[in-house]
């Protein structure tokens, strides 16, 4: 690692502490409010906790040997091979020079892969990837789940992630040009161009779509701007969707210094080159740590690791997977553009779901107006099932609240709080019981909708079975 990335990474770490203290000390909240057009749903907190610390070291010491294979391999496509399941890559290129990665998982031992299997779309969060899904031990991640109820799952990766750093002429680790883009590039071209890539690999006529977090914001943009996409998606799972939140109480949203639409975002934008990157944890490399081990120790695991994921995401010390966590600090991070994270900041201080705000004059360009616009959402015709999580610091209830609003009712199938009340915001990844709590719900409704299909073709069906799955389960 070069001296001059130590430098940064340290530099950015002292001023993000100076920044830190300095907000505690200060006006705070007053501050804030100027700013944000709605109320927080909590204030900041910083969800830490060693309630666990006893029972992981318990369980660090009764592991030692099992921890280290839990990661089996870095690359997504052997990970899954090694885990017994048929995996590949599927590379598209884009009409501006981006190579996109797609992992396919077109079977396992207990569904060979065939002709014919529907498809679904796993789709990351920001500066996560692909890899995300299969976080979990055994054959209880989302992604193993919908491939054992015989699904044909593929996982996406947005340009900027690991497996899709490819360019025709960029270079992503020396070009800050490559990390120019926005959500508006990965939702109205890279994601509709994905979805064609599928379906004609499969041959299917529609494909379900599961989201994390920013994979969220990336369908609906998309559906709102591209229209075509809505004939292609059968129904949309939605888990933990940022497009509304303002009401957030994350520490990072909470303390990163007001530098939007001011100079400094620019110096910022260029110290950081564009990215904002974890990948492999260039963090701990750039301290000189080894990266394979540092949470696998059990002073760094049960109080530190564990408690830095609490204070980002709200702590769920009982869905986290101790024995898994080495793994999870690997697979959950990735890398990103520096663009969709303001944008992030944006839609914070906005309350509402604009596009990404470049500056006045460049609005002007592209929008026609010095504001940028609401995506409008009017005329999404995709089925949506909303899971929301009650200790979700990203996206807290009432953000869940203002998107339901925002969606065309009768496309709204679905509005669920997870049922455990610590649920946080990247217990969709990595709970424990995600399983229970989320995934067995998405394979039932799926299932369900698949069944409907079955009876609709064949004309068979007397009542409407679909709207029976209006109801709110909360
Ligand atoms: C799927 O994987 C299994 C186990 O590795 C292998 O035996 C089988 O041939 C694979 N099927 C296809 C179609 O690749
Ligand atoms: C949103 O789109 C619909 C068509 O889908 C259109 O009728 C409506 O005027 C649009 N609303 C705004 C605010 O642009
Ligand atoms: C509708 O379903 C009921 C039983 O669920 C059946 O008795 C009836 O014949 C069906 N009607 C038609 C038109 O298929």
């Amino acid at each position: 690692m070069k001296i001059k990335t130590k430098l940064l990474w340290c530099s950015s770490l002292l001023l993000l502490a100076t920044l830190c203290a300095q907000k505690y000390f200060s006006n705070f909240e007053g501050f804030r409010s100027s700013l944000k057009q709605c109320a927080p749903y909590k204030p900041l907190q910083l969800d830490i906790t060693f309630s666990h610390r006893k029972e992981c070291l318990k369980i660090v010491c009764e592991s030692q040997s099992t921890a280290e294979t839990h990661i089996n391999s870095e690359d997504t496509i052997d990970e899954i091979k090694i885990r017994g399941y048929n995996a590949s890559s599927h590379t598209l290129l884009t009409k501006d020079g981006y190579y996109l990665t797609t992992h396919r998982i077109s079977g396992g031992i207990n569904s060979p892969p065939r002709k014919g299997k529907t498809p679904v779309v796993l789709y990351h969060g920001h500066i996560s990837a692909g890899a995300s899904w299969i976080i979990q031990p055994g054959s209880r991640n989302l992604a193993f789940t919908l491939v054992d109820a015989g699904y044909d799952v593929w996982l996406a990766n947005s340009r900027g992630t690991s497996p899709s750093q490819k360019h025709i002429s960029l270079d992503a680790n020396k070009d800050i040009d490559y990390w120019n883009f926005d959500m508006a590039h990965l939702s109205t071209i890279d994601l509709p161009l994905m979805i064609d890539q599928i379906l004609q690999e499969t041959g299917s006529e529609k494909i379900y779509y599961v989201c994390h977090s920013m994979g969220c914001a990336i369908l609906l943009a998309g559906l709102s701007d591209v229209p075509e996409l809505n004939d292609n998606i059968e129904a949309s799972f939605l888990l933990a969707p940022p497009t509304h939140y303002g009401s957030n109480y994350n520490p990072i949203f909470l303390l990163f210094p007001p530098i939007l639409g001011t100079l400094w975002q620019d110096v910022w934008i260029r110290l950081m080159g564009g990215r904002l990157n974890t990948e492999p944890w260039a963090f701990t490399t750039a301290l000189g740590i080894n990266t394979k081990q540092v949470c696998t120790w059990s002073f760094m695991r049960c109080g530190i690791c564990d408690n830095l994921l609490f204070a980002l995401f709200g702590a769920d010390p009982e869905q986290m997977d101790y024995n898994n966590l080495p793994n999870i600090m690997r697979k959950l991070m990735d890398s990103g553009a520096i663009k969709p994270f303001l944008h992030g900041l944006q839609i914070n201080e906005a309350c509402a779901f604009p596009k990404y705000d470049h500056g006045s004059s460049q609005n002007i360009l592209e929008y026609g107006s010095s504001k940028p616009p609401l995506y409008n959402m009017t005329g999404i015709t995709v089925p949506i099932y909303v899971f929301y999580g009650e200790n979700d610091n990203l996206v807290s209830p009432w953000d869940a609240e203002r998107l339901r609003n925002a969606i065309p009712e009768k496309f709204l199938r679905g509005f669920y709080k997870v049922e455990w009340p610590k649920f946080n915001h990247i217990d969709f990844v990595v709970a424990k019981d995600a399983d229970i709590l989320v995934y067995h719900k998405i394979r039932h409704i799926i299932q369900k909708l698949e069944d409907d299909n079955v009876c609709n073709l064949r004309q068979e069906c007397n009542s409407s079975t679909k709207s029976e799955t209006n109801a709110e389960v909360k």
